[in-house]
């Protein structure tokens, strides 16, 4: 099978599309022949070596951290779901012909697979960080990064939980987040009064989901520093914010369930730009620029 991988540290120029092992189902894991992966920023960070001790990998790395197919090799101790299954969820590797996955939902019928493969990581992130957040119906909640995979998908969840949205991005995306539900507020310099004077007052939750804002800067609008809770500030802990990378805050079974039925019912909708898996490389670069808007998806024709 093929599988996108690269063998040196550095930027999308380091990217093959080509040969590699087959993997297979361990328990609790199914195989899927996958028909659509997303690009996550996480993919250039291991890329560009950031995230790695090591010079140099031992062994070509294979990307990708979600995808959408059809499931054909299912592994120990799974019930409920058959070879010819068609699935979306959270694996590894997954930008290949074949990809396993330890967590997923069914694909509901008649959504786009490109907007299924989308919606794992930005998914499971999404519906992550609203329950530690604890946002229910009455919430004000400020997303910042509103416009990007997992700010789109967290805004959506969140007004369809009855929350009051009140969401950055750059101007250009403006429209954008008021389409999804959200009241659009320009990120940068004096981002704080401009939530304030959006929400009327401070918010009750605060859903950092770019890492731009200084998180001293966010915790001015909450009562409880607690309730900023970032995904992409590892720092923001020493302003008295709540830092989450998955672990034991996940709940990626039942997040996949919940994205599936809001995107079965019509209530979640995930723009997608997609990409064959050989063009590859322009989807990291798009997504390194940091302004990417919903996602970005490698298909196979
Ligand atoms: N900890 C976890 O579990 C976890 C899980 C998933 C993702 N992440 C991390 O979370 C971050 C976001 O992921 P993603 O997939 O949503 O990224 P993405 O799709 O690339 O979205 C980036 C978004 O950030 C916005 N943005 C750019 N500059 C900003 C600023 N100064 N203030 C506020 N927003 C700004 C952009 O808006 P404009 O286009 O309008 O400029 C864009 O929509 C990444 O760092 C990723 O690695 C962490």
């Amino acid at each position: 099978m093929r599988a996108l991988q690269f063998t040196t540290y550095g930027g999308p120029e380091q990217l093959a599309w080509a040969e590699a092992p087959e993997p297979h189902a361990g328990p609790g894991q199914v195989r899927v022949a996958v028909r659509a992966a997303s690009v996550n920023p996480i993919d250039w960070k291991m890329l560009s070596g950031a995230m790695a001790q090591d010079e140099r990998p031992e062994r070509p790395v294979l990307l990708g951290f979600d995808a959408a197919g059809v499931v054909d090799e299912v592994g120990d101790r799974v019930d409920g779901v058959a070879v010819g299954d068609e699935v979306f969820g959270r694996g590894s590797g997954t930008q290949a012909e074949l990809a396993v996955l330890d967590a997923w939902a069914t694909r509901p019928e008649g959504v786009d697979w490109a907007v299924v493969a989308a919606a794992g990581v930005a998914g499971e992130t999404s519906e992550r960080g609203l329950r530690l957040l604890g946002v229910e119906s009455g919430t004000t909640l400020f997303v910042d990064g509103g416009a990007g995979g997992v700010g789109a998908v967290a805004v959506q969840m969140a007004v369809t939980r009855g929350a009051t949205v009140v969401a950055s991005a750059s101007e250009a995306n403006h429209p954008l987040l008021r389409d999804l539900g959200a009241t659009p507020v320009l990120y940068g310099d004096g981002v704080v009064e401009r939530v304030m004077d959006a929400a009327g007052g401070q918010v009750d939750a605060v859903f950092d989901v770019a890492g731009k804002t200084p998180a001293e800067d966010l915790v001015r609008l909450v009562r409880d520093p607690a309730q900023v809770v970032s995904i992409a500030n590892f720092g923001a802990a020493a302003a008295g914010a709540r830092v989450t990378g998955g672990g034991d805050d996940s709940k990626p079974v039942e997040a996949l369930e919940l994205t599936a039925s809001l995107l079965a019912e019509g209530r979640l909708e995930i723009p997608v730009r997609t990409f064959p898996f050989e063009e590859a490389a322009e989807a990291y670069r798009i997504s390194q620029s940091g302004h990417v808007r919903g996602k970005l998806v490698l298909v196979h024709p």
